[in-house]
């Protein structure tokens, strides 16, 4: 046989090796699971033929433990790019058959490796995630290769998007490279997140607590906002992040692609002159604004489990894509709180490192009292929000549909922190805070010494009412540049956006500005 036969065999050894992971048992075991092999993912994820691989023949090179005997190459991490809808994405996906999908060095080489090509060309990167942790038998080695990973995550923050699709364990410090990502894309029922399990909880704080109740999707989705989305299996988690990555643009250098539409640009609803209630203190459902005026009706929401005071997502206004920020009505009268506002913040916060356009949704009738929020910090937390919409420099659109009362005004992208276009429908109340609250104030006097109080106060309500309660005043002093029927809201949306296209905006020049965190 000549050499030439000898290396084809020998590479053909080795492939069938990298592709078969840790070996048909194991795979059997985990679509037992009910979870896909790292390369069905890649498969599942990107456009079909699309995958080109890197380091399929990479080896660990440990040596302790026995671990020189078992080297399978590859090392339990999938890693290369593909395209997703035509356009260049990096993946990588561990690989839970070999060594649990447990990170070496030559495992996170492999990861930096995309990582830093992906920055370099600018594409997006995808992580699927399915490990164990740090590879035991490799001891600081493997901690190290996290903390490459952690740092090219910052590196590429802003720069590239990130999306992380947690498909199976991820727990210790590892959870800090999804946490880092723009996104996070959870499976129910077979995926985790957490810092220390629930063994050491036990051992610490003697509470009791299942790994799905401490960090299952639904936790994330809920009660700690650490998940975007989730996903009912894995299929659905992968063709979340393809419809996540077609809202935005590849880069920071780009625009996100524009979708061609038959919804005509200028289309009226009248239904939305009616979803805003007659009586202000009645609530409603911002979502059904959102998708009465988005292309198709189509509105991605993003958290949508979380603060749900506060809706966040992506809609395309005229083809193009556009981040959504809105106070909801119907959970807490649409309050901002601290979970709403970190929420916010940072989706702002990406759609301004991105070049999408944000068109906000105010109907809110301030901050959430409460010992609760004070001592938790809403006072640093909600200036988060401020900051966030303060800085960017995208187009901002914001329309007014009926309360903005107090600081909440200024802080939900007001024309004072260089929104661009601020409109109002006709029931916008606009105003240092509610008739009721004013009246207490002001004429606590008058009230007490009235005959009649609650006669006097009927009065004095309607007085400040007609006097502040509405757009007027702010329309006069140019705060709102326009009051517009609610059924002509797409099109005076579409109209303004496309007025910004060409927007150019900057801030002074800096190293980076101290966001209160
Ligand atoms: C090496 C590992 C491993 C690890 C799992 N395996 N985790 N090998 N290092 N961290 C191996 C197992 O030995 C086993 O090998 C195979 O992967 C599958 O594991 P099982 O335990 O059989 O699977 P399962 O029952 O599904 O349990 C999954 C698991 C469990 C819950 C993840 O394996 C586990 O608890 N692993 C250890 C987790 C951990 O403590 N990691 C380190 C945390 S510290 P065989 O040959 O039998 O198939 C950390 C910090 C990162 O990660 C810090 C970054 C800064």
């Amino acid at each position: 046989m000549g050499q030439r036969e000898t290396t084809q065999e020998r590479l053909n050894e080795l492939k069938s090796k990298a592709l078969l992971g840790g070996g048909e048992a194991r795979i059997a075991k985990q679509h037992a699971k009910g979870k896909m092999t790292a390369r069905e993912r890649v498969d599942a994820f990107l456009d079909p033929g699309s995958f080109e691989e890197f380091d399929q023949l990479k080896t660990h090179r440990c040596n302790h433990f026995g671990m020189e005997k078992s080297k399978i190459p590859g090392d339990g991490v999938v890693t290369g790019y593909g395209t997703v809808e035509g356009r260049p994405v990096f993946v990588f996906a561990q690989d839970f058959t070999v060594f649990g999908g447990s990170l070496s060095s030559a495992f996170a080489e492999k990861i930096c490796k995309i990582m830093d090509q992906a920055i370099r060309v600018g594409a997006p990167v995808v992580g699927l995630n399915d490990s164990g942790g740090a590879r035991i038998q490799e001891g600081v080695e493997s901690l190290a290769g996290y903390a490459d990973i952690f740092l090219r995550n910052t590196m590429a923050s802003g720069r590239i998007p990130q999306i992380s699709a947690i498909m199976g364990p991820c727990a210790g410090g590892a959870v800090y490279s999804p946490a880092i990502t723009d996104f996070t894309i959870m499976v129910e029922n077979t995926s985790y997140m957490f810092i220390t399990g629930p063994e050491v909880i036990k051992s610490v704080t003697h509470e009791e607590v299942t790994q799905e109740e401490l960090g299952g999707a639904h936790t994330h989705a809920t009660k700690s906002g650490v998940a975007h989305l989730t996903a009912v299996d894995e299929q659905a988690c992968l063709d979340m992040a393809r419809e996540l990555l077609s809202y935005m643009p590849s880069n920071n250098a780009e625009d996100a692609p524009i979708v061609p539409t038959n919804d005509p640009f200028d289309r009226q609803d009248v239904s939305l002159d009616t979803i805003v209630p007659d009586n202000p203190n009645k609530p409603y459902d911002i979502t059904e604004i959102i998708k009465t005026v988005a292309d198709d009706g189509v509105f991605f929401e993003i958290q949508g489990d979380y603060a749900m005071n506060m809706v966040i997502g992506f809609v395309r206004l005229g083809g193009r894509s556009v981040g959504v920020v809105a106070n909801q009505p119907m959970i807490l009268a649409g309050c901002l709180d601290i979970g709403a506002s970190v929420k916010a913040a940072r989706f702002v916060r990406f759609c301004d490192a991105f070049n999408i356009p944000l068109v906000t949704f105010v109907d809110v009738p301030g901050f959430l009292p409460g010992t609760d929020q004070e001592w938790n910090g809403i006072i640093k937390h909600g200036a988060k929000l401020l900051y966030a919409f303060a800085e960017a420099t995208v187009p901002k659109v914001t329309l007014i549909t009926r309360k903005a009362y107090g600081g909440a005004y200024d802080v939900m992208a007001s024309k004072h922190i260089r929104a661009d276009v601020n409109f109002a429908y006709p029931t916008a109340e606009i105003a240092v805070m509610g008739p009721e609250g004013a009246v207490n104030i002001i004429h606590r006097k008058t009230l007490a010494g009235a005959e009649d109080p609650v006669a006097k106060r009927t009065e004095l309500v309607d007085d400040y009412r007609e006097t502040f309660a509405n757009p007027f005043r702010a329309a006069e002093l140019g705060y709102i540049d326009a009051i517009i029927q609610p059924r002509e809201t797409r099109q005076r949306l579409i109209r303004s956006l496309k007025m910004l296209e060409n927007k150019v905006d900057t801030n002074p020049p800096k190293k980076h500005g101290n966001i209160p965190l």
